[in-house]
């Protein structure tokens, strides 16, 4: 089966002009930037072929220790760049109309997807044309909601190096430069040892695999979907969601938003919440920002469409929660860089008060093997034992205030402020301009073909 929409994905790698500043940067448990899934710096060049293989630390995580706990874990040597497609399951038909999942009592049922048309949504994998009726209504309930939007132009692309003066200027709060945060901002979770699992940039094919051991060992996530693949998949996520877990918005397109104007956005968040709607019956009230690039003109347009930004957690300049998952696939890093970015975590969450919230990917093979052969074998193994619930758990609230229809809407709007009870942490951007002479990003390529064929 070609998998067409694959062909259309834009798949966002990176390559670095010093392999030497890979090298030194993957020995952090992860950094922002350059870090290859939260940059947001498209560029027409390609990526080069240099590889994080070269020179990335061997994992401190005993393989055979873990590989052992999941008895159908891929092994580490398969877990490549560019591995062949390995068969997946058999994608979920659509459940019946009006079916219900049961955590959440109040839930509408689920709608008729059998006469959902890609048609009637925006092209894959781009920005949304801001002409259309209804992105023209979205763009007037912004503007009635009483939320004010700073004035910041949007940012070129290329991220921080590209936007010097954004980059250091604290006022815009831009997460990518220097991880300043709002308290509107989901970063961590509320009590120490609670992880607040996350995927995002699904569906896709080996998501099924995911779901599966996902239920075996009886975890739910937070999956933060972009629309494209959901009018793609709808049958997927329906099945994500009546399995109990959370679904949140991952834009329409996966655009970095701090480079798109204030209609583009409003677009990016539109689609991807209406297409959710359409197959599920619920909207989301959570979102991510593709690559966590946000900043207050972004955070300003959240607010207005009734989402709040969850990103993941960082704990200094240098260190966020970014396993690396996403850059097996590319050959940027390799599995064991990802088994030991992954220790890091562990051991950082230890030392930290709250919960924590870490960066993986359901898009690709690598990811999901690693994740489930690996990962959260060792994650369920860890003592003291962490608590792995989606992200509207570890906030203490209840699943319904998920999405606008279900919750009691004595917190509609949600109550942002008061997310995760520990949220003041308005990020002083420290040590950006520094960093920023050492930071070498050379290139982001979209391409737009993917040989994928199962
Ligand atoms: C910083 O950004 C704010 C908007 O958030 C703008 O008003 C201000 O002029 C900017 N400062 C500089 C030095 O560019
Ligand atoms: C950031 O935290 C990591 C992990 O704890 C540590 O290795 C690194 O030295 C820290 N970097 C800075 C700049 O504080
Ligand atoms: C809460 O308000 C929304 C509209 O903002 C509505 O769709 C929903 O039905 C309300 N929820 C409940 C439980 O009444």
């Amino acid at each position: 089966m070609k998998l067409t929409a694959f062909h259309l994905l834009p798949l966002v790698s990176f390559a670095f002009a010093n392999p030497n500043h890979l090298h030194q940067q993957r020995q952090a448990a992860s950094s922002i930037p350059p870090s290859s899934s939260t940059s947001p710096q498209p560029s027409s060049s390609a990526p080069t072929s240099s590889s994080a293989a070269s020179g990335v630390a061997s994992s401190s995580v005993s393989s055979s220790t873990v590989a052992s706990e999941n008895p159908t874990a891929v092994p580490l040597a398969s877990i490549v760049v560019n591995v062949p497609s390995a068969p997946t399951q058999i994608m979920p038909t659509p459940v019946p109309v009006g079916s219900k999942p049961s955590n959440i009592p109040n839930a509408p049922g689920v709608p008729d997807i059998s006469t959902l048309s890609p048609v009637n949504f925006p092209a894959l994998d781009r920005p949304a044309p801001t002409d259309s009726p209804q992105v023209q209504q979205w763009i007037q309930e912004v503007s009635q909601s009483g939320v004010t939007i700073p004035n910041i132009a949007p940012n070129a692309p290329g991220g921080c190096v590209a936007n010097p003066t954004a980059a250091v200027n604290s006022s815009n709060c831009w997460w990518t430069c220097g991880g300043c945060t709002r308290n509107t901002d989901v970063t961590n979770c509320n009590q120490k040892y609670q992880w607040g699992l996350t995927y995002d940039d699904g569906p896709a094919p080996y998501t099924p695999d995911l779901l599966s051991y996902l239920s075996q060992v009886d975890l739910h996530a937070t999956l933060f979907v972009v629309g494209s693949r959901v009018i793609s998949w709808p049958a997927l996520v329906q099945e994500e969601y009546l399995s109990g877990h959370q679904i949140a918005v991952h834009t329409w397109s996966h655009y970095p938003l701090t480079t798109l104007t204030n209609e583009q956005i409003i677009a990016e968040l539109g689609w991807s919440k209406k297409v959710i709607h359409d197959v599920l019956g619920v909207t989301p009230t959570m979102m991510r920002p593709p690559f966590g690039d946000i900043d207050d003109r972004v955070r300003a347009i959240c607010t207005a469409m009734n989402l709040v930004p969850v990103i993941w957690t960082r704990v200094n300049s240098t260190t966020t929660f970014d396993t690396g998952d996403f850059d097996i696939h590319n050959g940027l890093t390799n599995v064991q860089q990802v088994l030991f970015n992954w220790e890091n975590i562990v051991s950082n969450a230890a030392t930290m008060n709250d919960g924590f919230i870490v960066l993986e990917h359901d898009l690709f093979q690598q990811s999901v093997d690693v994740a489930t052969g690996y990962i959260l074998p060792d994650a369920l193994a860890r003592q003291p034992a962490l608590n792995i619930t989606p992200v509207i758990s570890c906030l203490n609230r209840p699943f319904s205030d998920a999405y606008i229809e279900t919750n009691d809407n004595t917190s509609n709007p949600l109550p942002l402020a008061s997310y995760g009870g520990n949220q003041a942490k308005n990020g002083a951007i420290v040590g950006a301009a520094a960093r920023m002479d050492a930071i070498v990003i050379a290139a982001v390529a979209i391409i737009g073909a993917m040989a994928l064929t199962l």
